[in-house]
């Protein structure tokens, strides 16, 4: 494997004349998000190929963040903004980040011959084994979102030992009903795929409200050099069996799992629904408002304060390492996200903005963030 790069910026380096700590740290930010590239990697699997790229390196005892991304989008163009956004730093700077491409999906990627067999997802989730081989990792921590969160739960139902938690974003469990396949028809017959894939991706609020975050996302699916293979992804997802979550079943998510899904979001129904399937104490849901249907583009900040809760939860974030991030979120949060549960708010998990302390439930126990 080639060698990851270590970036360690020390935190005793002297502040340049009028430079602030703020200023400092801002910069220390950037010159971390500008060294750290990643590095790119292919492995064979039984499905055919698959591309993924890393960044930062391997912390002992510490899980691997793996990301899967949505139809329409690669890994740049679905976590870039989450990833690169200021306070996420201080948390993925614990850890090691594996951005897994569908096959088709990486930069620069060909085209798949005409009649090629695209992977069903449930055969996307049986590659993920074969990266975490490769680089000898023997746990995870997931991020994914609508086609990768479902990806991601299949990985999880088949190898619970292996996933410690489970970020979902826009997760859709079910298989497509024949009502929905009638809709789906009737759509083809006057939309373009493209079309019909942003219809998946944002809100029909957002879509006629194009504003510049849906003209870049509607340029990048139009104008996508691999859009064939684009469709082949978008119909392995529009044929995906049923997750069959059910609560108190044997088929289960056994890890802490946070839902996510924007207010008015295209799939809110369906997240809703699976957070009435999943085990209530390891579930939490996180309905964001004025989010859209990609909450990671468009309330990356909201987003990393809940995974902050969500990783604090699981044991993964000291309390003092949070609390300048903390301190600055926690408004922004209260006022426009709420994370709930469909149980008893006795546990929780909350901050007061008055002390700048943290304190946190059992992962899984209703969130609420208060100040
Ligand atoms: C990361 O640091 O994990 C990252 C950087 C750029 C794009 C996506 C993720």
């Amino acid at each position: 494997m080639a060698e990851l790069q270590e970036v360690q910026i020390t935190e005793e380096k002297p502040l340049l004349p009028g430079q602030t700590p703020e200023v400092a740290k801002e910069a220390e930010i950037a010159a971390r998000i500008l060294l750290d590239r990643g590095q790119t990697h292919s492995v064979e699997t039984p499905y055919g190929s698959v591309t993924f790229t890393v960044y930062g390196t391997p912390k002992p005892k510490r899980p691997a963040i793996l990301t899967y991304h949505d139809v329409g989008l690669n890994y740049k163009s679905c976590f870039q903004s989450l990833f690169q956004f200021g306070d996420m730093q201080e948390i993925i700077q614990n850890f090691v980040r594996v951005h897994v491409d569908a096959p088709g999906m990486e930069e620069g990627a060909p085209v798949f011959p005409v009649g090629y067999q695209y992977p069903s997802l449930d055969q996307l989730a049986d590659m993920i084994p074969c990266i975490l081989q490769y680089l000898n990792f023997s746990t995870i921590i997931g991020i994914g979102v609508g086609a990768g969160a479902y990806i991601l739960s299949r990985y999880a139902l088949n190898h619970q030992d292996t996933v410690e938690g489970l970020v979902l974003i826009n997760i859709d469990p079910n298989a497509k009903g024949w009502m929905d396949w009638a809709a789906h028809k009737l759509t083809g017959l006057t939309s373009s795929i493209s079309e019909m894939i942003l219809g998946h991706l944002f809100s029909q609020e957002e879509l006629s409200g194009n504003s510049e975050l849906i003209q870049k996302y509607r340029n990048i699916i139009t104008h996508a050099p691999n859009l064939d293979n684009i469709e082949l992804y978008w119909n392995s997802y529009n044929n995906r069996r049923d997750l069959n979550f059910e609560r108190g079943g044997d088929i289960t998510l056994k890890c802490p799992v946070m839902l996510v899904v924007g207010d008015q979001a295209p799939h809110e129904d369906a997240v809703v629904e699976c957070n009435s399937k999943l085990d209530p104490t390891q579930t939490s849901f996180l309905k964001m408002a004025d989010s859209g249907g990609q909450p990671q583009l468009t309330q990356p900040g909201k987003l990393t304060e809940a995974i902050k809760y969500f990783l604090q939860g699981m044991g993964y974030m000291a309390s003092s390492c949070m609390t300048r991030l903390s301190r600055s979120r926690t408004a922004s949060l209260t006022s426009a996200a709420s994370i709930d549960g469909s149980r008893s708010r006795s546990r929780t998990m909350s901050q007061s903005s008055e002390s700048g302390t943290l304190s946190s439930g059992a992962p899984g126990h209703t969130m609420e963030v208060s100040c």
